[in-house]
């Protein structure tokens, strides 16, 4: 992956594949087709994209999250991966403290490219590759402990073919959910936030996701099954959040065994990993 995202589901393409199989699909996965059948894609939380990536769509997608530097990174990626690659690669040479900070200050860059090297480069080597703002949109994580960066210019290349079907765009999760119509498969990956604790972990942008936004994704994924979307959802296991979807009929459910790196319950304990599934 060229970024490290805060509950990036690469783990989850690589343990729980199965889950992106339909049953009528499974004979021809086992020949090599992974995917379940669909029409368009959509990806409303994209983060890093871990999903997006493993199922290759073949039709067109929509891939968008609220995070504006993510999404200028992406069309970036799409449009000119030499560029990008070329000028990412000049940040990691430079690289040291006070060049980190140096480039962290430059909040007002107007060049896209520029932007989006700049995200990528204070990505991979800030803390834990974590993306937080301070109330004014300014990026303030701290630096890490990562050093290098060695993805090459055909990885570069390659990930700008994926995303040439894609339309790639800033919105809230509400406006990309309709554009969902039947046959197509919507991934849908939120920050984890419960009834009880709201603070759980938001910090991919100034707006907070918060308990009503859990319940009305819930409420629209509700309006898109009935018009025959198919619908993958991951969230955490929690009493609340498990009766948003399992109160209505037609979803499945699987507990993971995975506990989740950033979110707590009440008692401090990590919570575990869900998935709901309406096929
Ligand atoms: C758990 S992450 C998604 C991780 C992703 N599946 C991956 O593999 O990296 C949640 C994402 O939701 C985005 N987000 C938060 N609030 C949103 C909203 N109201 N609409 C759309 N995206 C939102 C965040 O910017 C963040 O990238």
């Amino acid at each position: 992956m060229l970024l490290k995202w805060a509950g990036g589901k690469s783990w989850l393409t690589k343990n729980y594949s199965y889950i992106f199989h339909s049953k009528e699909s499974l004979k021809k996965s086992l020949e090599g087709n992974k995917s379940i059948q669909f029409n368009n894609y959509i990806e409303p939380f994209l983060g890093s994209g871990a999903i997006f990536k493993y199922l290759k769509p073949k039709n067109g997608s929509i891939l968008s999250d609220i995070n504006s530097e993510l999404i200028c990174f992406y069309n970036c990626l799409k449009l000119d991966p030499e560029k990008l690659h070329y000028i990412t690669a000049m940040h990691m040479q430079k690289h040291s403290k006070d060049y980190y900070y140096k480039i962290r200050a430059n909040h007002l860059l107007e060049d896209n490219i520029e932007r989006a090297a700049r995200f990528l480069y204070l990505n991979r080597t800030c803390y834990n590759g974590i993306y937080r703002v301070n109330s004014k949109g300014e990026f303030n994580v701290p630096i890490g402990d990562s050093k290098r960066f060695n993805a090459s210019i055909e990885e570069f290349k390659t990930y700008s073919e994926i995303l040439n079907n894609a339309s790639i765009v800033q919105q809230d999760f509400r406006e990309s959910i309709n554009e969902a119509r039947k046959d197509d498969l919507i991934y849908v990956d939120p920050p984890y936030v419960t009834k009880s604790n709201e603070r759980t972990f938001d910090m991919y942008s100034a707006n907070q996701f918060n308990w009503k936004d859990q319940e009305e994704l819930a409420k629209i994924l509700e309006i898109k099954n009935k018009e025959g979307v198919h619908i993958i959802v991951s969230n955490i296991n929690d009493k609340d959040v498990t009766n948003l979807y399992l109160k209505t009929n037609g979803w499945n459910h699987l507990a993971l065994n995975r506990a989740n790196v950033m979110s707590y319950n009440a008692d401090g304990k990590k919570y575990k990993e869900i998935l709901f599934r309406n096929f």
